[in-house]
């Protein structure tokens, strides 16, 4: 009875034991596999995870505020857990732990298309920031970097490019410095952006994300594509927005989906359904 979990503090909001079990159930597998929430604060997190393969977990996903530390504690890690510094997913197998990060090709994967070569706009220097900065500056994209506290955006800048040189890895990024209150002359180029994606907290507690923002509701365009990691019951503000000027829009449940069925075919080598996963996300 393999069993699988996710792992945060806190956890009881979160969408995956529901996502991963409709998967689990649509693929057969409920009898033999489960999915559950675990709560534990940062200083009990290294123990529960060593007593998890005895109790015969198979593998967790990891959230907020443990992605660091989940890295830090394995005994082997992919590219991209090392490249970015965190790892959400781990897998227990002949009694190691092995740490991997799906929250990077699962924003690759919501996307529409490839971002080789498109000009992006990340908005946010929090851990969320600087994997999308990651994922999208190492698939190829022109990366600029923006945030509120404009020194956070040149650190995670200077990161990541000192990152790529030690992992050998392409990548452009640069930090933009704007005010967030549309002075004249110091306007952002909405329009001229492929890709916008906004990993803030802004929208979260209902704020108007054109007023935090450096982004202005009138200037989407329908080749853009708009990717806002806020999810709740509805279309974020900046995401209706973005509709409405005809804007490919990509929510945070979208990517949830995403990276969870990667996660999931790591532990299980099985390809789950997305549309059964998407279904109960929404739940
Ligand atoms: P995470 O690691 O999940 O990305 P975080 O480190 O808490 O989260 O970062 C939250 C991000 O949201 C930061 O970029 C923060 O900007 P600051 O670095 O300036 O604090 C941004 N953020 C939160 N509230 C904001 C607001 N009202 N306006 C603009 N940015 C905001």
């Amino acid at each position: 009875m393999p069993r699988l979990a996710v792992i945060g503090f806190p956890v009881g909001h979160s969408r995956s034991p529901a996502m991963h079990n409709a998967a689990l159930a649509a693929l057969g597998m409920d009898g033999e596999w489960s999915y559950e929430a675990v709560e534990v604060a940062p200083e009990g997190f290294e123990a529960l995870v060593r007593g998890m393969p005895g109790e015969g977990f198979a593998g967790a996903n990891v959230t907020v505020p443990h992605k660091l530390a989940a890295l830090a504690l394995a005994d082997s890690a992919s590219d991209m857990a090392r490249e970015i510094g965190a790892a959400n997913t781990l897998s227990f197998r002949d009694g190691g732990i092995e740490a991997r990060n799906t929250d990077a090709p699962g924003l690759l994967a919501s996307l529409p298309g490839s971002p080789r070569g498109q000009r992006v706009l990340v908005m946010g220097a929090g851990g969320a920031g600087l994997a999308a900065v990651w994922a999208l500056g190492a698939a190829g994209a022109e990366v600029e970097i923006w945030n509120r506290t404009v020194a956070r955006a040149q650190q995670v800048s200077v990161e990541v490019a000192t990152r790529a040189q030690e992992f050998q890895v392409q990548i452009e990024v640069r930090a933009v410095e704007v005010a967030a209150d549309h002075q004249p002359g110091a306007e952002l180029r909405q329009a001229e952006y492929d890709l916008i994606v906004n990993t803030t907290t802004v929208g979260l507690h209902g704020e108007d994300p054109f007023l935090a923002l450096p982004l202005e509701r009138d200037r989407f365009g329908r080749d853009q594509v708009v990717v806002d990691m806020v999810y709740g019951a509805g279309p974020s503000q900046l995401l209706a927005a973005a509709a409405d000027a005809g804007a490919t829009t990509v929510d945070g449940l979208e990517i949830l989906v995403q990276q969870g069925a990667l996660s999931f075919e790591i532990w299980t080598g099985r390809k789950p359904p997305l549309d059964v996963m998407r279904a109960a996300a929404r739940g």
